[in-house]
C-alpha cells in the first residue's frame, strides 16, 4: 500500500457522512469558489476540455458548464458519496459533463489534454501527495493549459489549524511554494476568512 492510500481511505469515510450535509454547510466557509471560475473565464479563451480534481458535490461543475457552454467537462473524485450528490445537478448538461470515480494518481488525458484544470479546496486535503498531484496535473494540461486553484492557505491560530487537521485539511501555506516552482502566475491572491481566522489562496497559473 502506498503512503497516500491511508489518506484516501480516511477521506472516503469522512465524506460518507459529510456528503449529506456538504451543500448545506460549506457555503459558510469555502469562500472564493465562484470568483475563481469567473476569474478563470477572464483568462482562458474558449477551453475545449476542462477537468476538476476533487469535484465533490458538483457545485463548480455547474458553474463551469454555465461559464463555458462549449467545453467538455470532467469532474473526478475519490468519494462515491460526493459524486452521488453531484450527478442529479449535472443531468441537464447531458454527456458534456462527465464524472470519474477515482483518486487522482496518474494522468488521465487520453489523446487531447485539458485546457483548464480546477482544484477547489481539494489540494489542502491531499496529504501527503499534493506536490505529486501538481506534477500529474502538469502532464494533463495542454501546452497553453491553465490551472485554477482556490484553497485554504494558512492560519496564524494553532487551535484552528489543529481543528482543520481533524477535518483532514492542512493549512500551513504548503501549496503556494509548490505552485511557484511549477507554474507562472496570472493571478495569485491571498484573501482573509472571517477577519483573520484563516487566509485562502486564489491562484491562476500557466
Ligand atoms: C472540500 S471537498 C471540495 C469539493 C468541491 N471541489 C468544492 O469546491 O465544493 C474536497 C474533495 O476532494 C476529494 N479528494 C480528496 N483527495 C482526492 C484525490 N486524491 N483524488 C480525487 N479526489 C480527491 C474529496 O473526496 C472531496 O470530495
Amino acid at each position: 500500500m502506498s503512503d497516500t492510500k491511508p489518506n484516501q481511505k480516511s477521506l472516503t469515510s469522512y465524506y460518507r457522512w459529510h456528503a449529506q450535509i456538504y451543500d448545506l454547510t460549506r457555503w459558510a466557509f469555502l469562500f472564493g469558489r465562484r470568483k475563481l471560475i469567473h476569474r478563470a473565464a477572464s483568462q482562458v479563451v474558449m477551453p475545449e476540455r476542462i477537468l476538476e480534481i476533487g469535484c465533490g458535490t458538483g457545485k463548480n461543475l455547474v458553474e463551469l458548464a454555465e461559464c463555458f457552454p462549449k467545453a467538455q467537462i470532467i469532474g473526478l473524485d475519490l468519494s462515491q458519496d460526493m459524486l452521488d450528490r453531484a450527478r442529479p445537478k449535472l443531468q441537464r448538461y447531458g454527456s458534456r459533463v462527465g464524472l470519474m470515480h477515482q483518486a487522482y494518481e496518474a494522468p488521465i488525458a487520453i489523446g487531447a489534454k485539458f485546457d483548464l484544470i480546477v482544484f477547489s479546496y481539494s489540494l489542502s486535503m491531499i496529504n501527503p501527495g499534493y506536490d505529486k498531484v501538481l506534477d500529474i496535473c502538469k502532464q494533463d494540461l495542454s501546452d497553453r493549459g491553465t490551472v485554477a486553484i482556490v484553497d485554504f492557505h494558512e492560519s496564524r491560530w494553532d487551535w484552528f489549524r489543529r481543528w482543520m487537521g481533524v477535518n483532514h485539511v492542512r493549512m500551513e501555506g504548503q501549496v503556494l511554494e509548490h505552485l511557484r516552482t511549477r507554474f507562472q502566475p496570472l493571478i495569485c491572491q491571498v484573501h482573509h476568512g472571517y477577519g483573520d481566522l484563516w487566509r485562502y489562496l486564489l491562484y491562476i497559473g500557466r
